[in-house]
């Protein structure tokens, strides 16, 4: 049964007229509404990642008809068996087939952090930026009435130390901040009466996932904690991060995908908690508190990270309906270290959850090209 959107009951039995009128209200209502229970029909790219194997099963959870898109580039390193099952197919090759009769895209896919855009830049750009603003161009075409694009708080760069709002200058310092920033200005033109693109800029994400990532921050440092003993920082734990747990931000885009429609038409949204800004050494010392024996590393040479930033998150929080986030770093710190005491992690394990050294491990066994394709 389609949720009419957050703010308003389920409506049970719902019948055509009333369709129409929440339509008018605003609310994204399914074009096929011949039948009495229904629901809103939505694609979601990256289904295999790390947020989309979270987010596939929470949007059917909450009644919405799921499908998915993903290349299954690290199909060989899922925690659970519960990963979304990859189809292998890739955004670069999409065809306006792919987009015909959904109601809306959830964009996931992408090479998902700063040391695969050092990788190669170009295809950073290529799959991120040119392959992601022609797959949105695809969705306007078929009629898809909502894009989703998952976007990232990584776009502010170096911001210093006051809170940066929605209103505030992009200075992305990588390839993957920049590629987000030219696809929001690409999906700004792309809006119209029957398009509304979205842009949720994500804090880094941290918490359990069947598609584990253990190359962000909060999941790093309780690895190593219960893997080693040993709680290793890469800096000197001053950098400033805004953390936001996996299933607030799937929270984030139910809500989005629910809220009527002159809430979230061309608007961007940071995506996380006002509370949940934190300094790297923070999150050590809270995952110290998780693992109680673990000893604290900081390298002699450590210098502060250039990537610092906090994040005001006042407009999610107080202006787009059903946004309820629940989790906290604490909270997910126990919720990881309960996961990977469970799963008996050892430090062995980390390759197969690490983007990139997963995309190497394809190329060098000859699986996967260089530029990214199945051989
Ligand atoms: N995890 C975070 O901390 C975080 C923070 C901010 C924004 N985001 C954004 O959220 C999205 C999902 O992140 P994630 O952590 O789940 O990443 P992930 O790397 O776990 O998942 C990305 C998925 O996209 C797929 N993919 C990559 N290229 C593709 C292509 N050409 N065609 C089809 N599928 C392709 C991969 O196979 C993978 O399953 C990304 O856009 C990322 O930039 C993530």
């Amino acid at each position: 049964m389609w949720n009419g959107g957050v703010g308003v009951s389920r409506p049970f039995g719902i019948h055509e007229i009333a369709l129409r009128e929440l339509r008018h209200l605003g609310y994204l209502v399914p074009r096929r509404v011949a039948r009495e229970e229904t629901n809103v029909r939505v694609l979601v790219t990256g289904a295999s990642g790390y947020i989309g194997a979270v987010m596939v099963p929470y949007l059917k959870e909450a009644g919405h008809e799921v499908s998915t898109f993903d290349l299954g580039l690290y199909e060989s390193g899922a925690f659970s068996p519960r990963v979304p099952k990859a189809d292998r197919r890739d955004i670069r090759s999409a065809t306006v087939q792919d987009l015909d009769g959904f109601d809306a895209v959830v964009h996931l896919a992408a090479l998902s952090n700063d040391p695969l855009g050092n990788l190669n830049e170009g295809l950073t750009f290529d799959i991120n930026h040119t392959a992601t603003t022609e797959f949105a161009r695809l969705a306007a075409s078929a009629g898809v009435s909502r894009f989703l694009f998952a976007s990232s708080c990584s776009l502010y760069g170096a911001a210093g130390s006051s809170n940066v709002t929605e209103d505030a200058p992009f200075a992305p310092i990588t390839a993957y901040g920049k590629a987000k920033v030219l696809v929001e200005q690409d999906l700004r033109k792309l809006a119209s009466d029957k398009f509304s693109p979205t842009y949720l800029r994500n804090a880094t994400v941290y918490g359990a996932s069947p598609a584990l990532r253990l190359d962000i921050v909060v999941n790093n440092l309780s690895a190593w904690a219960v893997a080693t003993g040993r709680i290793v920082l890469l800096s000197d734990g001053t950098p400033w991060r805004p953390q936001v747990h996996v299933r607030d931000v799937c929270n984030a885009f139910l809500a989005t995908l629910e809220a009527p429609r002159d809430m979230i038409h061309d608007e961007a949204f940071n995506v996380g908690r006002s509370t949940e800004n934190y300094q790297v050494r923070d999150i050590a010392a809270m995952v110290g508190d998780a693992v109680p024996d673990a000893l604290l590393q900081v390298p002699d040479a450590a210098g502060p990270d250039t990537r610092s930033y906090r994040v005001d998150f006042a407009k999610i929080e107080e202006t787009l309906p059903g946004y309820t986030p629940q989790w906290t770093v604490r909270t997910g710190v126990d919720e990881v270290v309960d996961a990977f005491r469970a799963a008996n992690m050892t430090e062995a394990d980390f390759g197969r959850y690490t983007r990139l050294a997963t995309i190497e491990r394809e190329i060098e066994a000859g699986r996967l090209t260089t530029e990214l394709k199945w051989l």
